[in-house]
């Protein structure tokens, strides 16, 4: 009977669902994965990936501002993240003559690259595990105030001890597993980064929010930069003596292409994931958060798109707020669905119970008992914090009476940085959108949160003016903030007056319900509740010894692999993992802002050879916001891609990943290449890169 076991085992493991592409892993622990991303395919070794006493690939990758990833693909500091990422430098350097945003922006040579105040690069030295000194003086007895307190304190004195600011290093001790682990992670970071080169966004941002978590997609989502050093290669703030950057290790470019079942590898900084919450928080996520801020969200892009709709310059303004609303909105539809059709709250909950079981008698025993009193304790409190971050804030005449009410002092038109911030807002506002999402807000607000929970102050206005639409019109009718010119001319005398618009007195009772009433219950119990989730967490691992768990993401240095892979989001349909040129002609389309390319595109491709351009492909690689703008590595560890995206069936991801749905998009490096060199001429580029084909 023996000799039978094996190959059934074999057999069995054949058709178990191949869970392996699931997983964000830390650097410097990659030795544990090593084998498995070997036997996937990967020919290079731990030490090539992360090491500290040797250039390794973790040196050619940065954590691109405070919210994405870059790559080294030069020895003279040039880096690739997305064009998403890049937009609002591009931006800042746009206006009516020079339109970067539009036209695209290409340096033609070093002096023409634009430097962009406040963007930094940050490059992670090294990571280590100090647990043991920042738990050094924990006792068991302690209340998990005064272990924060400590564990504040010896975070401080590790940071502290590992900064330096006259080579530009910073430190933060981030905690993982809900505090069951702490890494220490140094970071140097380089303020001097220009810009180099971005597409048109009608290329860069092809699609938009049309095709925005979608496949197939055919977004040249990528722009191009240079950071910039003193003589000694260190950290310095802006200025023309300084010189490009050495890195330690910069990316070679593979040329070679990508096919199904290739192996790919994603390092970036992906920005937070919740892998191992319980069923209790599942559900409510899925089933309560996400749906209701879909359902304000839809209010407020339907109104903003009637509006863009009636007006060009409206459209103008309102792309980019309209763009970052959308985002989440789509993502956290897919989100629902996704954990729906997997079934993830069940699942959670039958794993729950086998927890339960083992449970019993360990220190464990109860702590999902407990999990679960305390979120039931939570949930109104969060969902009206929910409420207020959906509903009042978005609301732009609060959000422009509180800047001008938080200057310390009022002489607006003297002080350039102040008149600065009032004409960026006033340059993007439209007041009869603002009003209709006022009205709709309010009456959301009302209409979804229980007396109880609702604030005194909404109570008081709606007795006050009888309807929303009155409240709205008493406070557009009264408010200073109505008006550019008045807010421009406020000076020192004008203190009073501001302090006493009904827009300020508004934002503040708001305000005040959310940071005195909601936030200090939330906060309370979220330390509660990380308690439960760190003993619960701990126990998870106990509870399987063999499963290989990872870190939720917290945008520190990460490493996803997996393969190129199509796949079939719904009966009927199966898609290929390839996006090509062909594509971007078939969605092409004059008449919809999103799908009207440059002609120049529409004329190279006519004059025919580019029909298989590759420019977008898919992959199984865990990824997530922050992820943005990674390098996306062959086997070899040759950059093949830029990641930007995931799908929209797979978002779900965040909480619970799906081998069969899950899929990361990546623009093709050879439509970058092809942008460079056709559409911004600047070959000039190509001199300073390694390609490997
Ligand atoms: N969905 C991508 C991410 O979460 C891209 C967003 C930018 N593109 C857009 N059309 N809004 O960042
Ligand atoms: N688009 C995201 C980003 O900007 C990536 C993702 O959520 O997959 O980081």
């Amino acid at each position: 009977m023996k000799k039978f076991m094996l190959p059934l085992a074999i057999a069995l493991m054949a058709i178990l669902p191949a869970r392996a592409d699931e997983g964000m892993w830390l650097p410097a622990l990659i030795s544990q994965r090593i084998g498995d991303m070997q036997a996937k395919g990967f020919k290079l070794t731990a030490e090539d990936i992360y090491s500290v006493n040797q250039a390794s690939l973790k040196d050619a990758v940065v954590l691109f501002g405070r919210g994405c990833t870059g790559e080294l693909v030069s020895n003279d500091g040039l880096i690739f993240t997305n064009h998403h990422c890049g937009y609002s430098y591009i931006q800042k350097h746009s206006s009516v003559e020079h339109d970067y945003l539009k036209d695209g922006f290409w340096a033609l040579n070093r002096g023409e690259e634009l430097p962009n105040p406040g963007l930094t690069v940050s490059f992670l030295e090294y990571m280590q595990d100090v647990t043991a000194q920042v738990l050094e003086g924990y006792k068991p007895e302690m209340t998990e105030e005064e272990r924060s307190q400590l564990v504040r304190e010896n975070s401080n004195k590790l940071m502290r001890a590992a900064r330096d600011e006259s080579k530009g290093l910073t430190a933060s001790v981030e905690a993982l597993y809900y505090g069951n682990q702490y890494f220490l992670f140094v970071f140097r970071v380089y303020s001097d980064v220009r810009l180099v080169g971005a597409p048109p966004s009608s290329i860069g941002k092809f699609g938009g929010d049309t095709d925005n978590w979608m496949w197939p997609r055919h977004t040249g989502d990528f722009s191009i930069f240079r950071i910039y050093a003193d003589a000694d290669n260190n950290p310095a703030v802006y200025s023309q003596n300084n010189v490009p950057y050495h890195p330690k290790k910069f990316f070679k470019i593979s040329r070679a292409g990508v096919k199904e079942d290739d192996f790919t590898f994603v390092y970036g900084c992906p920005g937070s994931t919740k892998e191992y919450i319980t069923s209790d928080e599942t559900a409510y996520t899925a089933e309560v958060s996400d749906p209701q801020k879909i359902a304000l969200r839809t209010k407020r892009l339907e109104i903003m798109k009637k509006h863009m709709d009636q007006s060009q310059a409206v459209r103008i303004q309102y792309s980019a707020k309209y763009a970052s609303v959308s985002n989440a909105w789509k993502k956290w539809q897919g989100e629902a669905k996704g954990i729906a059709k997997m079934k993830t709250v069940a699942t959670k909950q039958a794993y729950e119970a086998r927890f339960k079981e083992w449970a019993k008698g360990k220190r464990y025993d109860g702590v999902l008992e407990k999990l679960s009193s305390l979120y039931k304790e939570y949930i109104p409190y969060y969902r009206a914090y929910e409420y207020y971050n959906e509903t009042v804030r978005p609301i732009e005449i609060l959000s422009v009476a509180n800047m001008v009410a938080s200057f310390k002092e009022l002489n607006i038109s003297k002080d350039l940085s102040k008149a600065i911030s009032i004409e960026n807002f006033y340059k993007d506002y439209y007041q009869p959108i603002d009003e209709e999402i006022f009205v709709s807000m309010m009456k959301a607000l009302g209409e979804n949160l229980s007396e109880d929970m609702l604030p005194a102050y909404y109570k008081e206005q709606l007795a006050k003016y009888g309807t929303v639409e009155a409240w709205k019109d008493s406070v557009f009718s009264k408010s200073i903030f109505t008006d550019k010119a008045k807010v421009r001319a406020l000076t020192a005398a004008d203190t009073t007056l501001v302090k006493n618009d009904p827009a300020t007195l508004m934002y503040n009772a708001f305000n005040e319900w959310q940071r005195n009433t909601l936030r200090p219950v939330v906060v309370k119990l979220n330390s509660k509740i990380n308690l439960a989730y760190r003993d619960y967490m701990q126990g998870q691992m106990d509870f399987q010894p063999e499963k290989n768990f990872y870190p939720d993401a917290n945008l520190t240095l990460r490493v996803a692999y997996g393969k190129v892979a199509g796949y079939s989001p719904a009966d009927g349909i199966d898609y290929r993992p390839v996006s090509t040129l062909k594509g971007i002609i078939e969605k092409d389309n004059p008449d919809i802002f999103d799908y009207n390319i440059p002609q120049v595109l529409r004329d190279i491709y006519a004059q025919g050879g580019h029909e298989d351009q590759p420019v977008c492909f898919l992959a199984t690689n865990h990824t997530t916001g922050g992820n943005s703008g990674s390098p996306v590595l062959n086997a070899d560890g040759n950059l093949i891609g830029i990641n930007f995206d995931r799908v929209w069936e797979g978002t779900m991801s965040d909480i619970a990943f799906d081998p069969e749905f899950c899929r990361n998009i990546s623009l093709d490096v050879r439509y970058l290449l092809f942008n460079i060199e056709y559409i911004g001429h600047a070959a000039y580029l190509f001199d300073e890169m390694e390609f490997v084909d």
